[in-house]
């Protein structure tokens, strides 16, 4: 019964937001039998009802800030769903590759684009539901990027446990540029509309990235992948001119250098052994990420 609500929500939702899915995304096939299994998958069956698919239709027809909507969405995924069992996993993306196999041969994707997208859920589910006890507020950083749009709040946001990380970095996003971060205006920035909002990214403090938050993603995200630490930050710049963009040079170092340069006057540095920083926990039910995570409020007292 469940499912059925969902896939006719999902249905009203796209209808009454007009949305015609593309035929191509960045320039590969995406089918009518494609979307179908995508639709099929994210809307009837086991994994709707591990991914709660049905919080996120605000998305595709309001104007307002994302920002409540994916804290909603993240109190259903750490707290009220069931998680995804591996066999859910599994079938899910068996629904998707049988629908989009002429579209992966076409755009020359192996099927492991596929299995790997769906395996990563317990890491997705891991990184969302970071919370911190430390969110941002108009005092952070000195006070210099002032009040948010949308302060954060118990009253407009889940306070278990701290708040949700991504609310907080979100949050302190939208102060920074100075607007609530609703999808036509994360588009504009995309598509280079708003030149305002493009001399802001393109002079974004590298500071930024020295924030209790985004070194606890990391770690959760090493504990599964440690090789990505290692990444040279030549070899991602080297990309830049598959997507359009000039050659860039990139300072000498790996991801975890770069971190650890940076915010080694914060007294941070990326940690290798589990221990999330002292600010952040992981606040989920019946976690089924397979790597011990240990809180960092755990190891402070
Ligand atoms: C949902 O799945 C069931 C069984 O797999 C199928 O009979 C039904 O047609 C599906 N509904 C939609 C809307 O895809
Ligand atoms: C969203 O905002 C745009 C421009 O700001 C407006 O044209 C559009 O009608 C709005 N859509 C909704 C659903 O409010
Ligand atoms: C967590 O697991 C327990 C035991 O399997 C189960 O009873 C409970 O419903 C689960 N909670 C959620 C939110 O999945
Ligand atoms: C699910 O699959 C992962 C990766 O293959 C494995 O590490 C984990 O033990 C599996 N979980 C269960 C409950 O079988
Ligand atoms: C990819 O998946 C499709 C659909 O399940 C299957 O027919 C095909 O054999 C798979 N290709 C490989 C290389 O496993
Ligand atoms: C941001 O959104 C909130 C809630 O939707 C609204 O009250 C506020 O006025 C908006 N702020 C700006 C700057 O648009
Ligand atoms: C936050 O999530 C917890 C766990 O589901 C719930 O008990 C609490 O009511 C939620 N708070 C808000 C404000 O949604
Ligand atoms: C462009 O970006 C600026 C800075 O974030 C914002 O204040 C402005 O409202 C945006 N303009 C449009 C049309 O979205
Ligand atoms: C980059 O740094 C490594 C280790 O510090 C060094 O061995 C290497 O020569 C450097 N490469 C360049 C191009 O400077
Ligand atoms: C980052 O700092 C941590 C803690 O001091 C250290 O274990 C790690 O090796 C450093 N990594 C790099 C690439 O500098
Ligand atoms: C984990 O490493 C950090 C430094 O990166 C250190 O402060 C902490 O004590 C270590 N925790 C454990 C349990 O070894």
């Amino acid at each position: 019964m469940r499912s059925t609500t969902l896939s006719l929500l999902l249905g009203a939702g796209i209808a009454s937001a007009q949305i015609s899915l593309p035929s191509s995304i960045f320039g590969l096939p995406f089918s009518p039998q494609c979307q179908g299994a995508v639709l099929q998958v994210l809307t009837n069956g086991s994994f709707a009802q591990c991914f709660p698919t049905t919080d996120l239709l605000p998305l595709l027809t309001s104007n307002s800030s994302i920002v409540p909507v994916l804290d909603n969405f993240m109190t259903d995924f750490c707290y009220n769903v069931q998680p995804c069992s591996n066999d859910t996993l599994q079938q899910a993306a068996q629904t998707v590759l049988a629908g989009c196999a002429s579209d992966l041969a076409a755009g020359r994707l192996p099927n492991s684009t596929v299995t790997t997208a769906f395996s990563i859920y317990p890491l997705l589910r891991e990184v969302l539901c970071l919370k911190t006890i430390d969110p941002y507020t108009s005092e952070s950083y000195g006070g210099f990027l002032g009040e948010p749009p949308i302060p954060i709040n118990e009253q407009t946001y889940n306070s278990t446990d701290g708040y949700f990380c991504v609310t907080s970095f979100l949050t302190q996003l939208t102060a920074y540029f100075g607007t609530n971060a609703t999808v036509p205006y994360i588009a504009s920035i995309v598509s280079g509309q708003n030149s305002t909002a493009l001399n802001l990214l393109t002079s974004i403090n590298p500071n930024i990235l020295c924030n209790e938050c985004l070194f606890g993603a990391l770690e959760v995200v090493e504990a599964a992948y440690p090789a990505i630490g290692n990444i040279e930050l030549q070899t991602i710049a080297n990309y830049a001119p598959v997507v359009g963009l000039p050659v860039i040079q990139a300072p000498n170092t790996t991801i975890n250098g770069l971190f650890n340069l940076t915010c080694a006057y914060e007294g941070l540095s990326v940690s290798t052994n589990g221990t999330l920083p002292e600010s952040i926990s992981v606040s989920i039910v019946n976690s089924t990420f397979p790597y011990p995570i240990t809180d960092g409020s755990a190891t402070a007292a």
